[in-house]
């Protein structure tokens, strides 16, 4: 990048702050403790709702809180019985799901018979029919996985904006990423979108493989709680032994839609994390961090389309990242999902950079310099120009990432 134009990124995003805090208002309250599950305070709200979307935004923190049963249609294997332990008050935790696949000569095979990618460790346990019972127990991973990952949840702040965010407004990003650096640039995850049928570009988690907050909510009820809904209406099969599921005590459809509106309500109102105390040093921090070649990929502003949330309604956001994909070498999870590859993951946001204690997909990076000195792939020469840096000039970078 010429200094000219990270000059004028610079100042671009110091005006864009200026607008995103005065957006912000006093309105939301302080986002979740750092790392684990904590008080946390209640989940912060976007400024500017109406009654009604307050009412809606309530009606989905009480969905979201929700603790499921037996009853209400809970496994018959599940990770958790809510959303809130994994995402307490919205925000992030340290709390990993594992994944595990194969890697064959024919390309990576998640083992779908086997219950993979995703391990649903918990089980309900025994279940008796008329004649016969059924222990289902949490999935363990098979002695066939050659890959196995774990991944940390993600928050869920602000998410509502990068939802509020066009296709053609990632395609576009892709586009320009190409032209101006073809060996740092990032693809755009195409998929199928089963809330309309057609393709849409896929934004969130680890390998932007869900295209909105609507199938995210459908998919982590279904695959974090076993709970089914319109779009998801198969539940997943214990260990892959479909078999079993003759034995799920509630086979009918578990959420008639209802739920899943309403997390997505939530998610989609949920107010953005709070930038920190912007210090001098901060500020001086940010111009490195755009200088070594960091924001090509944590890119600091994207604006969303029209939104009937006025909030959301074509704002400027800053997220810190393009939520495409980037090959980051070795520090890839080595599971493939849709066209990401096993060395491919979603830059990742670094708002709320500072409610977090352990970085990277897998927690494994206690610190910031730790995050940083671990990217590959695309992302080595910034990672040699951080490494080049003298200590002050480092010292700013670090507290620029700790005031977001
Ligand atoms: C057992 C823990 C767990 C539970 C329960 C859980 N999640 Fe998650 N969540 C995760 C993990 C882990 C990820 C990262 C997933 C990935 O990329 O593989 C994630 C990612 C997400 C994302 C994507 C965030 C981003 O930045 O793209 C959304 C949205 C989400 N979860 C919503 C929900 C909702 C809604 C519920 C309840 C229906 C829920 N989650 C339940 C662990 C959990
Ligand atoms: C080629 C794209 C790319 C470049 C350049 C890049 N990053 Fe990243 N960054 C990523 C991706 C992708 C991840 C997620 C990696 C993972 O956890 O698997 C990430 C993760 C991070 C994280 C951890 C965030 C979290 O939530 O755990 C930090 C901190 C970070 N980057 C800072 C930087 C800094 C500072 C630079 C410049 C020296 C930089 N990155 C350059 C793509 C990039």
């Amino acid at each position: 990048m010429t200094s000219s134009r990270a000059l004028l990124a610079g100042a671009a995003a110091l005006l864009v702050v200026a607008h995103v805090a005065a957006q912000q208002g006093p309105g939301p309250g302080p986002g979740p403790g750092p790392g684990g599950p904590g008080p946390g305070g209640p989940p912060p709200m976007l400024p500017d709702l109406t009654v009604a979307e307050r009412q809606a935004f309530m009606v989905g923190v009480r969905a979201f809180n929700r603790v499921y049963t037996t009853a209400d249609g809970l496994g018959p294997v599940f990770n958790d019985d809510a959303c809130a332990p994994c995402h307490p008050a919205g925000g992030a935790s340290n709390r990993l799901v594992t994944r595990f696949g194969r890697n064959t000569t024919e390309g990576f095979d998640p083992l779908g018979h086997f219950g993979g990618s995703l391990v649903q460790e918990r089980g309900i346990g025994a279940i008796t029919t008329a004649d016969r019972t059924h222990d289902f127990r949490g999935e363990i991973v098979p002695a066939e996985a050659n890959v196995v990952a774990r991944r940390r949840s993600q928050s869920l702040l602000g998410l509502g904006f990068v939802d509020a965010v066009p296709d053609e407004t990632w395609l576009s990003i892709a586009e320009q990423e190409a032209a101006a650096d073809p060996s740092t640039a990032g693809r755009v995850q195409l998929m199928f979108d089963p809330n309309t049928g057609g393709t849409r570009v896929g934004k969130f988690g680890w390998k932007a493989q869900v295209p909105t907050l609507r199938a995210f909510a459908a998919d982590a009820m279904l695959n974090e709680m076993g709970i089914t809904s319109p779009g998801f209406r198969d539940e997943v099969c214990p260990q892959g032994d479909c078999l079993a599921l003759g034995f799920n005590p509630t086979p009918a459809l578990n959420d008639d839609g209802r739920d899943g509106s309403a997390m997505t309500d939530f998610m989609t109102m949920l107010g953005p994390p709070l930038r920190g105390v912007v210090s001098e040093e901060a500020v001086a921090g940010e111009l490195l961090f755009e200088q070594i070649g960091c924001a090509s990929c944590h890119r600091p502003a994207i604006q969303t389309g029209p939104h009937a949330i006025r909030a959301l309604d074509r704002a400027v956001f800053r997220p810190y990242s393009d939520f495409l994909l980037h090959d980051m070498g070795n520090l890839g999870d080595g599971i493939a999902q849709g066209i990401a590859s096993g060395r491919e993951m979603r830059t990742a946001p670094l708002w709320g950079l500072r409610l977090l204690n352990r970085y990277l997909h897998d927690g494994s990076a206690q610190t910031l310099d730790e995050a940083i000195r671990r990217h590959g792939g695309q992302s080595r020469a910034a990672r040699d120009r951080f490494g080049a840096l003298n200590e002050s000039e480092r010292a700013a970078l670090l507290a620029f990432l700790g005031s977001l």
